[in-house]
């Protein structure tokens, strides 16, 4: 059930809970598991594996009480927990906005990267606490937690914006974040779940 408040709304303060972790007052919570993540890592095996070993929380949504309604300025805290699955990074579903207009998140704590999509450019924000990364319109967005702690951050977005999930499964997002030797290694999308797994790799 929804707790979104209804406008007209009046103004208020919202604040952060213990670790920036929850909003008060807070609204709806969203839980994404790996079963939610179907079709989204390159390793389909891997994934698979992951939702039978214990089907793990990969990220959670928290909102305000703000709601996703023309012009009104509704604000998230997400919390992408550590890990890959076949060496991708734990990341969010990613979704293009079906009305184009910008957004904005703020990291909190970890870190994390913000990849852009415009369905020809892709881009890289590192991102981490006291960051702003941008988003303009019309480019497609997913956080991926590039480090060993939770990776948190706070998006404000246009109310009217919405959230189109399937334009990222039917364009992809241009590039993959996976865990490499010392850091983060941003791979083509199409690129195969592992070393092993590339044809033109020799034998060994
Ligand atoms: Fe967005």
């Amino acid at each position: 059930m929804s707790t979104s408040a209804t406008p007209p709304l009046s103004p208020l303060t919202i604040t952060f809970g213990p670790g920036n972790a929850t909003l008060e007052p807070q609204g709806q919570v969203l839980t994404r598991r790996m079963s939610d993540l179907e079709g989204l890592f390159v390793d389909g095996h891997a994934w698979r594996q992951a939702v039978v070993d214990g089907d793990p929380v990969v990220y959670t949504v928290v909102s305000s009480p703000v709601p996703e309604v023309p012009r009104e300025l509704p604000q998230s805290i997400t919390t992408i927990y550590p890990g890959d699955t076949g060496g991708e990074f734990w990341m969010t579903k990613g979704h293009q906005h079906p009305d184009p207009q910008g957004e904005i998140y703020l990291g909190l704590e970890g870190r994390g990267g913000l990849l852009l999509f415009d369905g020809e450019r892709a881009e890289w924000l590192d991102m981490g606490p006291g960051t702003i990364g941008y988003i303009p319109p019309g480019w497609a967005h997913r956080s991926v937690n590039v480090g060993d702690e939770p990776y948190r951050f706070l998006a404000v977005y246009p109310g009217s914006a919405g959230h189109d999930y399937g334009w990222v499964l039917a364009h992809g997002m241009g590039l993959r974040a996976r865990r490499g030797d010392a850091t983060v290694e941003l791979v083509p999308f199409g690129a195969p779940a592992s070393a092993s797994d590339n044809p033109t790799r020799p034998q060994e």
